[in-house]
Parts: C-alpha cells; structure tokens; sequence
C-alpha cells in the first residue's frame, strides 16, 4: 500500500471573494439560474445538471443517486424517472428529498431540500416525446430498480421493443414512467474558502417570500 493516494494529503485552492446576502437575487430560483449559467459555461463540469437525489423510507432508511435536472421554475425542479424504481418507490411513501449539485470544480455546492410530487401526465409526454427514439424504448425496456436475470434479457427486451416501433412510430410513454416537481422549502449555496471559513447561504421561506440565513461552515 506504499504508492496507494492518500485521499488526507489532497488539498484544493478554494475562492477569495466571498459571498455576502447583498450578492444574492432576492429569491432562490433567481440565485441558483446564476450558478447554473456560471456552471454551464465552466469547461470543467461536464454535466451540470446532473444532481444527486437523496429520499428515505418512512422509517428513515435514505438512498442516494444521480439524475438529471431536466427543468426548474419557480414551481420547483423537475426530474424524470421510472416512478416503480427505488426512489419512486420511496417518494411514494415519503415525499421528502434532497437535492445535491456537487458543482466541485468550482468550489460549489447547491443542496435543496423539499417534497417532491409527480408531474402532470400531459407534462411527462411533452418532455417524453423530446427524447431520443432510443431513450424512450429504453424507458419502456427497463423496469427500474427490479432484479434481472442478466445483461442480455435487457438487450432482447429492447430489440423486442425496437420491432414493435420502428424508428418513426409514435412510442406512448410507459404508464411507470414521469417526473417529480421538487417544491424547495429551503435552498442553501455554499462556496468554498481558504481555512475551511466557506461561506453557507441559505434561503429559508417565510410567508409569501424567503429569507437568508448564513450557516457555519
Ligand atoms: C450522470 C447520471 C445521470 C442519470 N440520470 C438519471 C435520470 O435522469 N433519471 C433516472 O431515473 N436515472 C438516472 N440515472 C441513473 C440513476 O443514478 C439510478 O441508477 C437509477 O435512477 C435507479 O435509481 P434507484 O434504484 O435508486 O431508484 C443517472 C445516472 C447518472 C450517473
């Protein structure tokens, strides 16, 4: 184990200017369309929409994983997935989640924290039939999260599928599929210092509108 990387030597450079409330736009949708575009055009991050989803059984069991943030709004932040997988499953049963962008190399981090609720059928198809033939025959391929017995009962259930539709053919969406709208109750950004003295805002609602808190880090 002598040439093994010793993640307790990795230090990174973090950010000087800090982050004030002043800086902030009056409303977290506001402030995380700054970051987002930032991000965007950052060539270091290569999916910024990517996002880990963090839910929890209703006694507290949490699970974790990527998906992709595919809208946001004031209304909240939508994702797509198969509603009978884990997370579907979970949220089913206790619609609180957590929401984390680990925008690293900017020395950034986005958590919102909520309950989720299914989209509209009719705002699952509109996004659905945006989707690449493919992904929505993969969609109908998958059931999410279940046990398979192998690789290749997956491809055979595609090609089965792909012969059913061919490439121009309308694909329904799956009734197990759709998205969740995350409603944030709070959203707090956090930007990385030298010394570990990081700034942590976070945006908490109160009545009609937000207000700023600033955390320890
Ligand atoms: C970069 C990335 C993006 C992903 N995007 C999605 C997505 O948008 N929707 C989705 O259901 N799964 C997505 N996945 C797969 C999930 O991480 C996960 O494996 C899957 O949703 C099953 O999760 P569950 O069993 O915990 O419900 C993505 C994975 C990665 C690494």
């Amino acid at each position: 184990m002598t040439d093994a990387l010793d993640p307790a030597d990795m230090r990174e450079q973090y950010r000087t200017k800090e982050l004030s409330p002043a800086d902030l736009a009056p409303d977290p949708i506001g402030q995380f369309a700054l970051w987002f575009k930032e991000t965007a055009a950052s060539p270091a991050i290569h999916e910024p929409n990517a996002m880990v989803v963090s839910t929890a059984t209703p006694d507290g069991r949490p699970s974790s994983r990527t998906v992709l943030l595919k809208h946001y709004d004031g209304a909240g932040f939508v994702f797509f997935t198969n509603y009978g997988s884990r997370k579907g499953t979970e949220l089913a049963a206790n619609p609180y989640v957590s929401l984390l962008f680990p925008w690293h190399p900017l020395a950034r981090q986005v958590i919102v924290t909520g309950r989720a609720a299914r989209t509209s059928r009719e705002e699952t198809a509109a996004y659905f039939r945006t989707r690449p033939h493919g992904s929505q025959l993969g969609a109908w391929a998958s059931e999410q999260s279940r046990v398979i017995p192998s690789r290749q009962a997956l491809l055979d259930r595609y090609e089965e599928l792909a012969a059913r539709h061919p490439d121009r053919g309308e694909v329904p969406v799956p009734p197990e599929w759709g998205g969740f709208r995350v409603v944030p109750e709070a959203v707090e950004f956090w930007q990385g210092h030298e010394n570990r003295l990081h700034d942590r805002l976070r945006y908490v609602r109160a009545g009609e509108g937000w207000r700023v808190e600033r955390l320890a880090p």
